[in-house]
């Protein structure tokens, strides 16, 4: 983050954004916790250093969507670091046609 860096969190619930920016200022971070889909990220082109995600990515129906939001708001030569869920073997159907087995 540097000296002069921003923290920004993005979190679709409210009382997750203010949990959030609760532990930050603990840490001794100012963040600032938008409200919002990581389908559309409420960030302009190209205005953001640094993605960071941990357990997110999984929850989404549009896996796909989210990847290029990120890539979108990413500047150039920007990175990306997430952990995620992960399938090493094919679900069977009847988890595949059942959204509360694999999303929120
Ligand atoms: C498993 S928690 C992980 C929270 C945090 N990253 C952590 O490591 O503690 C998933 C979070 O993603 C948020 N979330 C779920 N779907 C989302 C979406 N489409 N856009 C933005 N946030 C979402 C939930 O509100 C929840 O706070």
């Amino acid at each position: 983050m540097g000296l002069t860096g921003t923290v920004i969190g993005l979190d679709l619930n409210p009382a997750m954004c203010l949990r959030s920016q609760a532990n930050a200022l603990l840490s001794g971070t100012q963040m600032q916790c938008r409200e919002g889909r990581m389908e559309e990220i409420p960030l302009d082109d190209s205005s953001v250093d640094v993605v960071i995600s941990n357990g997110v990515i999984n929850l989404s129906f549009q896996k796909r969507k989210v990847i290029r939001e990120l890539f979108r708001v990413l500047r150039p030569g920007g990175r990306f670091s997430f952990t995620d869920i992960v399938s090493a073997k094919q679900l069977s159907q009847s988890i595949v046609n059942d959204p509360k087995l694999w999303a929120s």
